[in-house]
Parts: structure tokens; C-alpha cells; sequence
């Protein structure tokens, strides 16, 4: 099959790309950090700019949409690049894909639930905190009416290209001997990003439809940053906890979506 990916210079899309490369022919996406993945066709394209013209060039039978702006601070500040990206060019690139026949998967996030009362399932009514959150949404309605596919991440963590994220940020600190500060009331469930990858190439396999939430086990950021530091042989006294209402993030945090 022809499998485009968007997104590729990201950690789900690259592992994604990397796991479906020898499978299918895989196109991969990616805007301003070029990439080259064995196996891979990757090519440049701005999605907020005639992005149904990637349908049209490759004509793929499947298409796994993974860009955007996934910085939730940064949505916050810039809310029309955020609803450019997020919203309009996700419109455009899936509609297309669905006017070609298209079987299409869209990757979201558990920042589309309020994280009052956690244990989620993919049943539960999303209510977004924040404009990351709302976008996110947003493009999940357009993928269901479109009759595409949802999979949920959180708190996407391991080794390659892509954002830094935390579980990077915890390594690089302690090799340095280094104090990490680590949320202790916020608990999501931390994904690897290979399980990511792997979990589409059984999706693909079976044609799955519907929502489905693909993660980890459930952790506060405290826990999660003591389970690296145990893990990699580190002194774990040096994760120190504080509190959610201690960090003066730009957007609102759900406090408990695992
Ligand atoms: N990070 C998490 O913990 C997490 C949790 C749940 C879901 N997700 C989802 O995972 C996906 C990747 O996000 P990320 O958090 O890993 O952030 P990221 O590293 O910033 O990745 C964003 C991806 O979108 C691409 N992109 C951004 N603007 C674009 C544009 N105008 N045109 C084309 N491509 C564009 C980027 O390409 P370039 O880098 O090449 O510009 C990059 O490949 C997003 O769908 C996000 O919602 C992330």
C-alpha cells in the first residue's frame, strides 16, 4: 500500500515511518527540520499551503496524520498559526484524502480531555483546557466526519528525532549529576515512541476504524522521572517533586488524564 505520513521529522511520525518503511510505500512529511529515513520517500511540504496537492501527487491509500503544532505553550501565544496548522490544513489534507477513498488515521492526544477525574476511555466526552487541547479536537471532528480513524498518545517520550521532551530532558540532566524537578500531581500515561510505530503497523494490519488510545502505564511525571533514573542507574534523589501550581506554564495543564 501507499502509506503517506505527515510529520516524519516528528518522534511518533519517524518511528512510525521507520516501523511501516519496510511494509509499504511510505511517503513522509516534514516542514522545517529535513530528514532522511531508509526506505522512506520523504519530501518538504508546508501544510499550510495546498496540502491536498500531496493527495493528488501520491494518491495514497493511506494517510497518517501526524503535524502539527504540538508545542501547547506555543499554541497558546500564537492561537492563528496554531488553528492554521492544526485546524484548517488538517481539513484540507484529510478531505482530499477522503474524496480519493483514502483510508485515513488521525493522531491525537489526551490533552482533549479536561483531566478533572482521569481513567479515560476512548467513550468519554473530550472537554479541552487549553487552545492546544481545542485544536486537537477540532481536527478529531473533521477526521470523524470524514469517517477516519483516532489515535490517542500522551506524554510521548524515547530516543530520536523530533521535540525534546521530558524523558530526554530527565537522561541529559542526570548524566550530567544534575537536580530534575518533576510534577508529582499530574498523571498522564507516558508513550514510548516505538510503541507508536508498532502499534500503526498492526492498526494497518487489521484496517482498524474508530478511536482507540494507545499509551503507556499511568504516572505522574514524579514517577515517571524515577522510573528513568531506576532504569538507567542513576541516584533517583535526584528527581526532587514539586507541584503543578508551582510551574507558571502559559496554557492550562489537565491535571489527571491517565
Ligand atoms: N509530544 C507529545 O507528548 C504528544 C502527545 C500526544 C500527541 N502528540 C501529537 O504528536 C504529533 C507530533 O507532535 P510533537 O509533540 O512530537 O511535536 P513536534 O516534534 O513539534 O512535531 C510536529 C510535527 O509537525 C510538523 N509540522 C509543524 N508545522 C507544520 C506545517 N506548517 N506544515 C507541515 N508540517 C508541520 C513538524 O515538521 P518540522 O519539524 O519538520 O517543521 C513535525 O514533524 C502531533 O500530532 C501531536 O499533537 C504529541
Amino acid at each position: 500500500m501507499i502509506v503517506l505520513i505527515t510529520g516524519v521529522s516528528s518522534s511518533p511520525g519517524y518511528k512510525t515511518a521507520v516501523s511501516l518503511a519496510n511494509k509499504h510505500d511510505v511517503i513522509g512529511t516534514y516542514n522545517e527540520h529535513p530528514i532522511n529515513i531508509p526506505g522512506v520517500t520523504t519530501v518538504k511540504a508546508d501544510l499550510t499551503r495546498d496540502p491536498a496537492r500531496l493527495i493528488s501527487d501520491y494518491k495514497p491509500d493511506v494517510v497518517i496524520h501526524m503535524a502539527a503544532i504540538g508545542n501547547v505553550d506555543q499554541c497558546e501565544e500564537q492561537l492563528e498559526l496554531c488553528y492554521r496548522v492544526n485546524v484548517l490544513a488538517s481539513r484540507e489534507l484529510l478531505t482530499a484524502a477522503y474524496r480519493v477513498g483514502s483510508a485515513i488515521y488521525y493522531l491525537s492526544t489526551d490533552y482533549v480531555f479536561d483531566g478533572e477525574r482521569g481513567m479515560y476511555t476512548e467513550d468519554d466526552a473530550p472537554r479541552p483546557v487549553n487552545y492546544y487541547g481545542l485544536t486537537k479536537l477540532l481536527a478529531e471532528e473533521i477526521t470523524k466526519a470524514l469517517g477516519g480513524s483516532i489515535v490517542r498518545v500522551a506524554w510521548i517520550y524515547g530516543a530520536g528525532p523530533g521535540r525534546v521532551n521530558f524523558g530526554k530532558t530527565v537522561v541529559d540532566k542526570l548524566m550530567r549529576g544534575e537536580a530534575v524537578t518533576a510534577i508529582m500531581d499530574q498523571w498522564s500515561s507516558p508513550t514510548l515512541n516505538t510503541i507508536i510505530g508498532e502499534a500503526f503497523v498492526k492498526l494497518l494490519e487489521m484496517r482498524f476504524t474508530g478511536i482507540l488510545h494507545v499509551v503507556g502505564p499511568r504516572l505522574s511525571r514524579y514517577e515517571f522521572a524515577r522510573a528513568i533514573a531506576k532504569y538507567f542507574g542513576f541516584n533517583e534523589e535526584l528527581i526532587k517533586p514539586i507541584k503543578l501550581s508551582d510551574v507558571n506554564y502559559r496554557a492550562r495543564r489537565p491535571r489527571i488524564v491517565a
